[in-house]
């Protein structure tokens, strides 16, 4: 899918390819030193490698219930969002997103574009139903952009991250039924 950003560049919206490794992963390291609400921390990012990155690639591309799409600008990757579901035969309907964008790229529509294709996506699988994610509560940025697609609140764990040392934050479930 092409778009066109609000400064001109053409935006790419596709399935991950094994070939991305590489730039998937530098994007990844980039956004944890950017910001705190990804799952890792920067160090712990940086002791990733293309290797690992592949094997996440290729666990989306061999699984029907799993999806990951990658936001590109000028051939350089500069978000995802990804879909993984469990496998096992009693959650077959249910399954668990994640999004990120660069902060150079952030607030130009990419993320509810990546949201857009990804909710069409579930759409499209009539067998699988029930999305849910997990946020910090002072991401309030990103809780905006999943409840303007109609995600709801349904339960948060006190103090669940550390975001910084000693600055601890709820996590926030959300959930849609598609
Ligand atoms: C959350 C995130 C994915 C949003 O991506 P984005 O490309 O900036 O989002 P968009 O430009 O498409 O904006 C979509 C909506 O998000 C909300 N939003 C995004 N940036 C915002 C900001 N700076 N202030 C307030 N709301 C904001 C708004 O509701 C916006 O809708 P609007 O443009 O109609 O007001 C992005 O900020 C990000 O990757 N953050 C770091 C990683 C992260 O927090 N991931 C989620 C972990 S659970």
């Amino acid at each position: 899918m092409r778009h066109f950003l609000p400064n001109g560049e053409e935006l790419i919206i596709r399935e991950a390819r094994l070939k991305d490794a590489a730039g998937m992963l530098a994007n990844y390291q980039r956004m944890t030193a950017e910001t705190d609400f990804l799952l890792l921390n920067h160090a712990e990012a940086l002791d990733l490698d293309a290797e690992s990155e592949e094997a996440f690639i290729k666990s989306h591309l061999d699984k029907s219930r799993q999806l990951l799409l990658v936001a590109e600008v000028n051939g350089r990757i500069i978000g995802a969002v990804n879909v993984d579901n469990t496998g096992h035969d009693k959650r077959t309907h249910v399954c668990e997103m994640g999004i990120g964008v660069a902060k150079e790229y952030q607030r130009m529509g990419i993320g509810r574009r990546l949201m857009t294709a990804m909710l069409r996506w579930i759409e499209e699988h009539d067998d699988l139903w029930l999305v849910y994610l997990q946020v910090a509560a002072a991401n309030e940025k990103a809780i905006q952009l999943y409840r303007n697609f109609g995600f709801q609140e349904c339960g948060r764990l006190p103090d669940a991250i550390e975001l910084k040392p000693g600055h601890f934050s709820d996590i926030v479930t959300m959930y849609k039924k598609v």
